[in-house]
């Protein structure tokens, strides 16, 4: 009886190939547009209390009430991340970072997980890049680090990008837009969508954000109106910081997000490569979660992005992502030379220069053809009679009939070196 091939769990992917290099790329680039804004690492468990991301991001929200991975192993209730966030801000309390009074800027990476219908953009396993600035209530960070997000995006190659912003005001503010949406939707009721029903008790603002009855909630106020004067002064400095900052962005009034703890400021960043699932990230300020976490208020802002749907605007727009050329290839002739070899290749990689040699003992051809195929610029090749002479010969593999020289081995590193440089 053949056994059944295992597959991986739906929603969750491989990355390898093509697709783990540009994942790998990605992931390298967040570290480098992080350290240009001097924000440091952190790295949190991928399990926490069940208990840290209903309190932290809402018991109403899709996530908490649906979509979390949760476990009980001898009675303690687990659940797999479902976002960042709250972890990033559990370490901040736990850890008293709070006490020195700085701003703390901090950025990760790492595996999130919600069971949602997979789809296009949407996965139950996904990876999130993301950043929490923790300590300052000031416009110009909230501005600062969407310029953050945007920059990221450039390096990556990612053109075409929207920012959408909006504030959703703070809770001086906030309950009179609350009564004023459920009394403008209350005539709607009837005819809205399943969802929307719910959302109507518990988190209005969700009325806003629904795709399917779009048309019919186009109607309903703007938070714009019902903004407290601080919260309006503070969305207009963004908006000018903004400006300062040569970013563009657009109002968008439905702009609530699904996690609870935001305030102020709220922003997403769409692309139209994506589909229906258009957000490539989105975060916000959230001034109040410090304090519903611990026994200190402190001001926050922060984004997080989604790294496999920046894999799929970067397929959209074709951004480059050859793979890098091998700089050396070892080509052994028997025995003797394969030790040789072996030995010049360590040589080389100490001294920082990729390498890579075929294993086994294949025909030189067999070698020649996987030095090609790995796109390797230049073919190291001994054997006996090298060996006897004390020389290695160095193929350049570029072009079709590539010199061949005889090096001494003792300037071989050197001639390498020259040879990679000079052409590459
Ligand atoms: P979020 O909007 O839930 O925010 O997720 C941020 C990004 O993660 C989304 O824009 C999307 O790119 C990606 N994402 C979310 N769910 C999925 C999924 N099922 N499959 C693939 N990608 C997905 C947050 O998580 C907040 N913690 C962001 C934040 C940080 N706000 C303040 N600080």
């Amino acid at each position: 009886m053949t056994q059944q091939l295992l597959q991986c769990v739906e929603g969750t992917h491989d990355y390898f190939g093509a697709v783990g290099r540009r994942f790998a790329e990605n992931l390298a680039t967040a570290a480098k547009v992080f350290a240009l804004y001097d924000y440091e690492r952190i790295v949190t468990p991928i399990f926490e209390p069940t208990e840290l991301f209903a309190r932290g991001i809402g018991a109403t929200t899709d996530i908490v009430e649906k979509e979390m991975f949760t476990f009980q192993p001898g009675g303690e209730q687990l659940t797999l991340r479902p976002e960042g966030t709250a972890g990033v801000i559990r370490a901040y309390l736990q850890h008293n970072l709070h006490k020195d009074g700085l701003l703390h800027k901090l950025w990760y990476v790492g595996p999130m997980f919600r069971r949602e219908r997979p789809q296009k953009g949407r996965q139950r396993q996904f990876y999130q890049v993301g950043c929490e600035a923790v300590g300052s209530s000031d416009p110009m960070l909230d501005a600062e680090i969407i310029a953050l997000g945007l920059h990221y995006f450039s390096l990556l190659g990612i053109t075409g990008v929207t920012t959408r912003l909006n504030s959703i005001g703070c809770p001086a503010c906030r309950p009179r837009y609350r009564s004023a949406l459920r009394e403008a939707a209350a005539p709607l009721l009837p005819s809205l969508c399943e969802n929307c029903q719910k959302r109507y008790d518990r988190n209005p603002l969700r009325l806003l954000d629904c795709k399917r009855d779009a048309a019919k909630t186009a109607a309903l106020p703007d938070a714009a109106a019902f903004l407290c004067a601080e919260c309006r002064d503070h969305f207009a400095a963004a908006q000018e910081f903004l400006g300062g900052l040569g970013v563009d962005f657009q109002l968008d009034r439905t702009l609530v997000r699904g996690l609870d703890y935001y305030t102020k400021t709220v922003f997403e960043f769409t692309h139209p490569a994506l589909g229906a699932q258009d957000a490539l990230g989105g975060g916000g300020r959230y001034d109040g979660l410090v304090g519903e976490l611990g026994a200190v208020e402190m001001p926050a802002v922060g984004f997080a992005i989604g790294v496999e749907r920046l894999m799929i605007a970067q397929e959209a727009l074709k951004t480059c992502n050859c793979e890098p050329p091998l700089p050396v290839f070892g080509v052994a002739l028997g025995e003797n030379g394969k030790r040789a070899i072996c030995g010049l290749l360590a040589r080389l990689r100490h001294a920082g220069v990729p390498a890579a040699m075929d294993f086994g003992a294949r025909s030189m051809k067999a070698q020649m053809r996987a030095a090609n195929r790995r796109g390797a610029l230049l073919a190291l090749i001994v054997g006996d009679s090298e060996l006897e002479k004390g020389v290695v010969v160095i193929k350049d593999l570029r072009g079709e009939n590539g010199e061949q020289i005889e090096v001494p081995l003792a300037e071989f590193e050197q001639t390498v070196r020259e040879k990679i440089r000079v052409k590459s």
